[in-house]
């Protein structure tokens, strides 16, 4: 992650009153965004919350209905080819040509590019080594796996070497593995300076990588800020215990002031910090009882938490990653 004195930095990407409609269906009404240089920024909303909608006005493809944007000090609206020489994208949907090699649509880009046959020759190699493609340089794409679809779709958006790069759900359908590898090459991608706006629908990946994490629901950013500042705006985390039936359950029930309980999982949910006193405290209650539970798990709050209070309902999508609930 960028240092927090990115903040004091001028910004890569600002956004005032931007706003879009498709007939009378608003799909983004009002955003406002300041990302400064070298951050990383995560766009966080489920399925038609209108966030390929913001890349696309901000890298220029589409205008927008109302408001101004800038993007590396260019207008998106009147410079748009100043804004299109300094950023890259790499789309929801790949771009790569599957007919032919990586290497090939690597090099297609070079002179889409315009750079001298050798440096794009060069810069190929790099990338194809970098992203560890290099194996399979010279296969169709038709032959590729979505993960390394989409690490060919990064590196040729690096090509050009932007260095504001939009990344409109890099990682959605990888396995966890390409997940991680792909966060790698964005955190190296920051380390050398680039700005980094990325969407996801996943809230564990901008935990892992954002600066600052924006919620879009219904066309409006509903939350702002970094990970731990959104955690803070929510209810605190606790202690769950199982126990064996309903009777135990209850008795459990009674020895603690507020909780809320679940008879048909047998559960007893106790508002905590989750620390070790707090443990320590709740099974010295339940000893001086002489009642058992089954199992004990801690829930500390998460990003799935945050969407939950910011928007009244959970974020969509059913691949979405599980809860993290730590067992101790
Ligand atoms: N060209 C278009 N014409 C009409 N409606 C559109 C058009 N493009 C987008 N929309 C609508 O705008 C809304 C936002 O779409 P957008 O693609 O920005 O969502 P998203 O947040 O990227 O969703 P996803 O997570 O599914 O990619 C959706 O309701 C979509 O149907
Ligand atoms: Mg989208």
């Amino acid at each position: 992650m960028a240092s927090s004195s990115a903040t004091t930095l001028k910004p890569a990407i600002s956004a005032a009153g931007l706003s879009k409609s498709y007939g009378d269906k608003v799909v983004l009404d009002g955003i406002d965004l300041r990302i400064p240089e070298g951050s990383i920024f995560a766009l966080l909303g489920p399925n038609g919350a209108g966030k390929t909608t913001t890349v696309n006005i901000l890298s220029t493809l589409i205008p927008a209905d109302a408001g101004q944007a800038h993007v590396a000090g260019h207008d998106v609206a009147r410079e748009g080819d100043a804004v299109r020489a300094a950023i890259g994208v790499t789309g929801q949907f790949s771009a790569v040509d599957n007919l032919l090699t990586a290497e090939e649509n690597l090099l297609l880009m070079a002179d889409l590019n315009h750079l001298p046959r050798r440096e794009g020759r060069r810069r190929t190699a790099d990338l194809l080594g970098r992203f560890d493609l290099t194996e399979s340089a010279r296969k169709p794409v038709v032959t590729f796996s979505g993960g390394m679809r989409r690490k060919l779709d990064l590196a040729m958006t690096l090509v050009g070497d932007p260095r504001i790069i939009f990344l409109d759900e890099p990682t959605t359908g990888l396995d966890p593995r390409s997940r991680r590898i792909m966060w790698e090459i964005i955190r190296s991608l920051v380390a050398d300076g680039v700005t980094i706006f990325l969407t996801t629908q996943y809230l564990e990946e901008a935990d892992q990588l954002a600066d600052r994490i924006a919620v879009l629901d219904h066309g409006k950013l509903v939350a702002e800020g970094t990970a731990e500042e959104l955690k803070r705006r929510i209810p605190g985390g606790h202690i769950r215990l199982r126990f064996a039936d309903v009777s135990t359950l209850e008795s459990a029930a009674a020895l603690f002031g507020s909780v809320t309980s679940d008879r048909d999982e047998l559960t007893l949910n106790i508002p905590s910090d989750g620390g070790v006193p707090a443990l320590r405290s709740v099974l010295d209650v339940l000893d001086g009882a002489s009642i058992e539970a089954e199992a004990l798990t801690v829930h500390t709050p998460d990003l799935d938490d945050v969407f939950l209070t910011l928007t009244g309902h959970p974020r969509s999508g059913d691949d979405a990653p599980a809860q993290k609930e730590s067992i101790r």
